[in-house]
């Protein structure tokens, strides 16, 4: 089975406008959320572009605040103070990476945190790893909804994360440590990565290193769920790839997303989907 993210995301996009609805009809208000994207990073101006026509899909008022990369830390933080205290603001996202002389962990704990919809400050990160209610980041959370489709119990099953990011790796381990699984997280130093994905019930392959789960690392019936986009050079141009070499893969797994068209949609489905928790939990 291919997991299709795009109609995974059209899905969670449908329930997500019916719910907006719903509350604009009732209170006259609308969840909004706002985008902060610094300099001309590429592949950031590609993904906030993509978060705002997919908020704007579902009836949130979402804006885009656009920087210099010669904006200052302490100017970065006053628009942040400012969003903070605005009533029509729930949900604020920073998009990273930021310029070298601007820290990402500074800024980020400027965020009030119940506005936090990436699930990055301390307070969210703190609350889902002691099990209570939190905004998640917005990956792992598409991957765990992903999984949760294939599979409803996962309690005890061997779950495999490559990679120990923030922004992945370490939520997407507490996601399914909540579920019960047996949690292991592999990253560039692991000694026999290989052989622990053998064993792996579910894998999140989350490293950025082109292709590198092979058929054979993985067992039959497996859930597998590719977060890696990696460009690789090809004849005329490049291609995007992911973190597992799909056409191996595809005949050992359960379930598989693809790169593209898999966890990417469905990441920013999650956005819009933690704006209106933001949006409920403020109102
Ligand atoms: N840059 C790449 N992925 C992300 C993300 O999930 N959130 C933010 N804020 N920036 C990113």
């Amino acid at each position: 089975m291919i997991i299709d993210g795009k109609k995974f995301a059209q899905k969670l996009r449908n329930k997500i406008k019916k719910e907006i609805q719903s509350i604009k009809n009732k209170t006259q208000l609308t969840p909004g959320l706002t985008v902060i994207l610094v300099g001309n990073h590429t592949p950031s101006e590609i993904y906030v572009r993509n978060k705002e026509l997919s908020a704007k899909e579902v009836g949130i008022s979402s804006k885009v605040l656009r920087f210099k990369s010669s904006i200052s830390e302490t100017k970065l933080i006053s628009v942040i103070h400012k969003l903070n205290r605005d009533k029509k603001v729930h949900g604020i996202l920073v998009q990273l990476p930021l310029p070298n002389h601007i820290s990402g962990h500074k800024i980020i704990e400027e965020i009030d945190p119940k506005k936090d919809v990436d699930g990055f400050h301390a307070i969210n990160v703190g609350n889902l790893s002691s099990g209570k209610d939190a905004l998640v980041p917005c990956t792992p959370l598409g991957c765990y909804l992903m999984i949760k489709s294939v599979r409803k119990n996962l309690a005890g099953l061997n779950a495999l994360i490559i990679g120990r990011s923030n922004l992945n790796g370490k939520p997407m381990a507490q996601l399914l440590l909540k579920e019960d699984c047996t949690v292991t997280i592999g990253h560039s130093k692991t000694k026999n990565l290989k052989e622990l994905c053998k064993k792996a019930d579910i894998v999140v392959a989350a490293v950025g290193r082109a292709n590198l789960v092979k058929g054979d690392w993985v067992k039959k019936g497996a859930i597998v769920i590719d977060v890696g986009i990696n460009r690789v050079e090809k004849k005329n141009g490049y291609k995007i790839v992911g973190d597992v070499e799909f056409k191996s893969v595809v005949k050992k797994a359960k379930a598989i997303t693809p790169v593209p068209g898999g966890v990417g949609p469905v990441t920013i489905a999650c956005l819009l989907s933690n704006t209106l928790k933001a949006f409920k939990n403020i109102n």
